[in-house]
């Protein structure tokens, strides 16, 4: 059903995170440019004090001390003041970028909705959208700028040294930047892959394996499994503590091979400058300047050596959120189709399955028409929910034909469909919020008067009454202060405010008592005048109010009652 794709290279990754920068290219460059002439004008502190203890042992300097001092506090104000736009830079390219890339997420979830999030878990959707955006940060603000300011200055260093004093100390200066910012990270990173994605899946199925138990705690208290789920909750974190200190060995191990990287580089500069001295090829002014000056440089080098650790992360965050935006839906919503009146439905041959090969439904035959009441019985799980779900074209039929008032809903707009169909489905879901905002879901400009009609005709109006707040209660996070059958009413109330001409309702009443039930029903059966109802119930009383009931057996429909 869902293809999966191949992880994607490094270099795909950050190309393609690259291309999302879009307009904002520019900023990052001007961040580069402030990062690498910050970095120069820091190290220019120290090189003009180098070029003052060159003038004071002897070498030609056509500057005045008086000139030197200035220009090394000139370098230092610098480095701030570019240092202070570097940052700015950066951290505005990430944060809008993160702004823009949780609006890309929610579109790309859009479109994917209902049916390819019906797949994924929420999960991983929410960690998607918090920590992994929140990881690209890294990227953008500390991984892209930071390998172009040491190529910057990495080839100003050589340049300069190459210049003004020897190019073999260019050529030593550029071997070591070579091993330290390219060589030492290739190795390091091959060195820090296995643990550093050991401690990833150990720190992934901690924090899996954790929300589980919190979300369950209410199970885990009812059969007193609470001794038991604490000892494989500790035993995951001790699995976590030990991959997170063998992680930090190799971090340290390779932290370390780069400060010696660093210390061999500044002593075979500092033997190739004395050679060079003593056999005359560069005088003691450019060997000290050159040699301070080298010294200086490897910062940014070093900060590359410093990133594998945190890149597989980045790369696989990158990897997820690309995927997201670039997957394709399984139904496209229609928008330059028809709009239409619903009037009757006809079902044709319809054949449908989730997966390749394994049909849940084969050549379904029914209709219905304004005016009646059609009920749909069956077993659980032999496709009621889906049945209903093809009706709004959650997802997309395998085969036959669905007409909506001799319209192909092929080619029927979305928003039309929508219009005419609405649907109260198994489990109705109720944002934070008052119970009248919940019912605004249906239609934001209702009336309260149509609002209490509503609910008076899904039976829930007195209960919403009953509370201190009235229609102004709040219904807590995901209606946890309102009953299964309280919650239920409202997703009924929501189907009659909205006011639709075909009404599709998967078991209205399986958590209403039979009194509510028969307020309910009456209310529907009053009803059937002007719309069609769809009912999928399995209890026989319900059914009562059906003039048509189809059952469905083995993937195949039959009318069973008429
Ligand atoms: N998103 C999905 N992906 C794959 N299979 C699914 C999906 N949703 C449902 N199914 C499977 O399709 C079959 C029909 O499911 P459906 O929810 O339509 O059953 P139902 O008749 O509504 O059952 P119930 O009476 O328990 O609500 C089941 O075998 C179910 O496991
Ligand atoms: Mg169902």
């Amino acid at each position: 059903m869902k293809e999966q794709k191949s992880r994607r290279s490094g270099i795909k990754v950050m190309s393609g995170l690259i291309v999302l920068l879009g307009s904002l290219s520019y900023v990052m460059l001007i961040a580069v440019l402030n990062g690498s002439l910050g970095f120069l004008s820091a190290m220019g502190v120290t090189v003009f004090g180098a070029v003052g203890v060159a003038k004071a042992l002897g070498a030609s300097i056509g500057m005045s001390y008086g000139l030197i001092m200035a220009l090394a506090i000139l370098c230092g104000v610098l480095r701030g003041i570019l240092r202070y736009f570097e940052q700015y830079s950066n951290h505005f390219i990430a944060f809008k970028l993160l702004a823009t890339l949780r609006s890309k997420i929610f579109v790309a979830l859009r479109r994917l909705c209902p049916a390819k999030l019906e797949t994924k878990k929420k999960g991983s959707i929410i960690a998607m959208i918090t920590s992994d955006v929140e990881t690209l940060e890294v990227f953008y603000a500390h991984t892209v700028s930071p390998i172009c300011i040491a190529i910057l200055v990495s080839l100003a260093v050589t340049i300069f040294v190459g210049v003004i004093a020897s190019v073999y100390l260019a050529l030593v200066a550029l071997l070591g930047y070579v091993v330290i910012g390219i060589a030492l990270p290739l190795i390091s990173s091959k060195l820090l892959k296995k643990s550093g994605v050991e401690y990833r899946r150990s720190f992934s199925l901690f924090n899996a394996y954790f929300m589980d138990s919190i979300k369950g705690i209410k199970d885990i208290l009812y059969h007193n499994a609470g001794e038991e789920r604490k000892k494989a909750v500790d035993q995951k974190s001790d699995e976590l503590l030990a991959y997170s200190h063998s992680m930090k060995k190799d971090i340290t191990n390779a932290g370390a091979l780069t400060e010696l990287a660093v210390t061999v580089f500044i002593l075979i500069t500092l033997a190739v400058g004395i050679l060079l001295y003593t056999k005359d090829m560069l005088g003691i002014g450019e060997m000290v300047i050159a040699i301070v000056t080298v010294f200086g440089s490897f910062g940014p080098v070093i900060a590359i050596s410093a990133l594998p650790g945190n890149l597989t992360q980045t790369f696989a965050s990158g990897d997820r959120v690309l995927n997201l935006i670039e997957e394709q839906p399984s139904v496209y919503p229609v928008e330059n189709g028809k709009d239409f009146d619903f009037e009757d439905l006809q079902v044709s041959d319809l054949s449908f399955g989730y997966e390749e090969n394994k049909s849940v439904l084969q050549d379904i035959n029914m209709r219905a028409r304004s005016g009646e009441i059609i009920g749909i019985v069956g077993e659980s799980g032999c496709g009621k929910s889906t049945f209903l779900k093809l009706l709004l074209r959650f997802w997309s039929k395998d085969s036959g034909s669905i007409e909506y008032s001799s319209n192909d809903i092929e080619n029927i707009n979305t928003a039309s469909l929508l219009d005419n169909v609405t649907m109260v489905s198994q489990s109705t879901y109720l944002f934070d919020d008052t119970i009248e905002e919940n019912l605004r879901v249906a239609r934001r400009d209702a009336s309260m008067e149509e609002i209490v009609d509503a609910c008076k005709k899904a039976s829930i109006h007195d209960f919403i009454m009953s509370l201190d707040g009235g229609y102004k209660s709040n219904v807590g996070q995901a209606g946890d202060k309102l009953s299964a059958g309280e919650k239920q009413r409202i997703g009924l109330a929501r189907a009659f405010l909205r006011g639709s001409k075909l009404v599709l309702l998967d078991e209205p009443t399986s958590n209403v008592d039979s009194i509510n039930e028969g307020i309910i029903l009456k209310s529907l059966a009053d009803r059937r005048k002007d719309i069609c109802i769809i009912l999928v119930s399995h209890r026989e009383s319900t059914m009562s109010i059906a003039d048509r009931v189809y059952r469905i057996q083995d993937g195949k429909i039959s009318e069973v009652r008429n």
